[in-house]
């Protein structure tokens, strides 16, 4: 036997339960990883309140990013050996002591990258990749990154930054100082945002890169940012913007976000990290967001 994270109905991170269940084997294409660690994701609370895919089946596993070392291979695989230290993608199994993956959905683990940050960057180095690159950016740009020190936001902040773009994004203030260190300028969501967002950039805006939701692509709207220079991840809802987000996940993907983070090129703070038993407060806390970076589980 072996643990898992596991949920039988829909809700709060209260309905989250760490059990014993049968120990996964590689079958053939694929191997077992030994999970160190693995990401929390706002995907995963967004499925677990029962509202975001059309069919969920219960009970359920959660969790779809994260790094340990393979400890099974099956037969076909010659590209992954037992003792690879990797970082990788599944569905709804990550948050376990065993997780079971296709060869092809892992990537090396450079050695000096710490357990966190590799089970933490895969799906939001992924979707912040993709949208930043949706916007084809340049240094004539001035984009807004919405949610800018969120998991998501603080990559494509950087990614935006590195185009030579002007990048004002937003975020509380205690998270302003690390986007300054970024490149960024910082400016406050919430009441009076419009008018500060105005004064930040008086020649105006010519991108958002939305990780917030429709109130934000309204701003970007009323700023006068063409709809189709709006790509959000959020907000499917309003007309005319992109929605290129998460999507065609690759190893070359992982193994080039492992190397912009190993080597400093990419700064992606961790919040906190929580054991594995400690799940439903990992989510609490995740679900009440405050801080910039990201939120890990540890294994065992
Ligand atoms: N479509 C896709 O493929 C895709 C992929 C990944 C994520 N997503 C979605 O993208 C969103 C962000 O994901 P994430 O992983 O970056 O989440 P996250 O790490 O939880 O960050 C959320 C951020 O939202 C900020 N925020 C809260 N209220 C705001 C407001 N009114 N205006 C602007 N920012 C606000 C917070 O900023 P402060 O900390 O500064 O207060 C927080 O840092 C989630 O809804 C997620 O489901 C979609």
């Amino acid at each position: 036997m072996s643990l898992a994270v596991r949920y039988s109905q829909f809700g709060s991170p209260d309905v989250l339960r760490v059990v014993d269940v049968d120990e996964p084997h590689a079958g053939e294409g694929q191997v077992r990883v030994a999970v160190r660690a693995a990401g929390l994701n706002a995907y995963d609370y967004k499925v677990r309140r029962g509202g975001y895919v059309a069919e969920h089946a219960l009970p359920s596993g959660q969790g779809a990013e994260f790094a340990g070392v393979v400890d099974e291979v099956g037969d076909g695989v010659d590209d992954v050996s037992s003792g690879d230290e990797v970082l990788g993608y599944t569905s709804f199994a990550a948050q376990a002591e065993y997780v079971v993956v296709r060869a092809a959905n892992v990537a090396p683990k450079p050695a000096g990258l710490d357990w966190a940050v590799a089970a933490g960057i895969g799906l939001v180095g992924n979707a912040a990749r993709r949208s930043t690159d949706s916007l084809a950016l340049t240094a004539d740009d001035t984009v807004i990154v919405t949610a800018a020190a969120g998991g998501v936001g603080l990559l494509a902040t950087q990614f935006a930054r590195a185009t030579g773009a002007t990048v004002i994004g937003t975020a509380s203030e205690p998270n302003h100082d690390l986007l300054r260190s970024l490149g960024a300028i910082p400016v406050a969501y919430g009441d009076g945002e419009l008018e500060r967002l105005r004064a930040a950039a008086p020649h105006g805006y010519t991108a958002m890169l939305d990780n917030s939701g429709p109130a934000s692509v309204r701003i970007g709207l009323e700023l006068g940012i063409a709809p189709s220079r709006i790509n959000s991840i959020v907000d499917f809802d309003t007309p005319g913007i992109g929605n290129v987000g998460g999507g065609r996940k690759s190893r070359a993907e992982l193994v080039e976000l492992a190397r912009q983070t190993v080597t400093g090129e990419l700064v992606f703070p961790i919040l906190a990290t929580f054991p594995l038993a400690r799940v439903a407060d990992a989510y609490r806390r995740f679900e009440e967001r405050s801080g910039p970076g990201k939120i890990v589980l540890t294994v065992p």
